[in-house]
């Protein structure tokens, strides 16, 4: 194949080291599809893999792609692949380990790529993987929220916080949020109700919920607890040593590391084309202006997705 264009960077450190350079798309392993991006959806884990934050997991080879979620079409398939073919426009999401979705090619393992509904944009689809699959599986899995039930998004204006508001109210649940007092209007129009800032007062809201959902990971235990209804859940998606001790004791605490499957995210991408799931893009570039774009989200975070377009 010929050599494609991608970000990538050849050590940790800030948006500085990104670079948009050719590299050799490799083929797709077993179970790997390759697929031609058309566009792909910024997260806060791009910044936390980049600056070296998780290179436990991520390892010290480099050079390495950057970015998760993406939009596309497939244009070679793995040994194995059979559910999907050359030409299916899909979405999806790059492991962790590889990333590499802010680029004119990517592959992904074939369980963490769906079909795009075709009512969706490229945009719209690839804002999708990460943030959806995370609430879906936060407040559906996790949380076991049914209809007539009520949740706590704390964060409710973020990527994820706004994918889990939507999937629990088309679950038949209530939603109430915290977010801040110049964002109150959006959430109202979301439908959250009761809408608290950031620093609430618990107190005024106990035991109300059935599930909280701390999307931002700054709830105080103690908040949390007073939350929750006897019997509630509590889930949290950004993980410390801590939390996780706690995640595994009994108890309403659980952290939530959310991964692919095909039925979580054909979930997500049909609650998306069926219109009950909508991710507001603040920002769409070319792949060529995306470095600079990258730089002044992180240094001035908005509300909304930076989607990168490729042509
Ligand atoms: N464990 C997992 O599998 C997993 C998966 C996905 C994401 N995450 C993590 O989850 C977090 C949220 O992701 P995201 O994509 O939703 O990010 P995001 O779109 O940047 O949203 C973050 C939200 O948190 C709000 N916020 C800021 N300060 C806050 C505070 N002190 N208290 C409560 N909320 C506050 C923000 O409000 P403003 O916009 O008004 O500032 C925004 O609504 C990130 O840290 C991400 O890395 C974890």
């Amino acid at each position: 194949m010929t050599p494609a264009k991608r970000i990538q960077y050849h050590e940790y450190g800030g948006p500085e080291v990104l670079r948009l350079e050719d590299f050799q798309p490799a083929p797709p392993g077993p179970g790997e599809v390759q697929v031609r991006v058309k566009a792909a959806a910024a997260n806060p884990m791009d910044r936390k893999i980049r600056s070296g934050e998780m290179k436990l997991l991520t390892g010290r080879k480099f050079p390495r792609g950057l970015g998760h979620d993406f939009a596309g079409v497939v244009i070679a398939v793995g040994d194995g692949v059979t559910r999907l073919g050359v030409g299916d426009e899909v979405l999806g999401g790059a492991s962790l380990r590889a990333a590499g979705a802010f680029a004119e090619v990517v592959v992904a393992e074939e369980n963490a790529v769906v079909a795009k509904p075709a009512n969706l944009s490229w945009e719209e689809a690839a804002a999708l993987p990460v943030v959806g699959l995370t609430a879906f599986q936060a407040v559906v899995n996790l949380g076991r929220l049914r209809a007539g039930q009520a949740v706590f998004i704390h964060g409710c204006l973020g990527g994820v916080g706004r994918s889990a508001a939507q999937i629990a109210l088309a679950h038949g649940a209530s939603v109430g949020g915290s977010c801040r007092d110049t964002a109150v209007p959006e959430a109202r129009d979301l439908g959250i109700s009761p809408i608290v800032d950031f620093d609430f007062d618990a107190a005024k809201l106990a035991k109300r919920f059935d599930v909280v959902f701390d999307t931002a990971g700054t709830l105080p235990v103690r908040a949390a607890r007073t939350l929750l209804k006897p019997g509630g859940r509590a889930i949290d998606i950004n993980p410390t040593p801590a939390k996780f001790v706690r995640s595994a004791l009994p108890g309403p605490f659980r952290v939530l590391v959310s991964k692919a499957t095909l039925a979580d995210l054909d979930a997500v991408a049909q609650a998306a084309g069926k219109g009950i799931l909508r991710l507001p893009v603040a920002r769409s570039v070319p792949l060529g202006e995306a470095i600079a774009a990258l730089t002044d989200f992180e240094r001035s975070p908005r509300r909304g997705k930076l989607v990168i377009t490729t042509s």
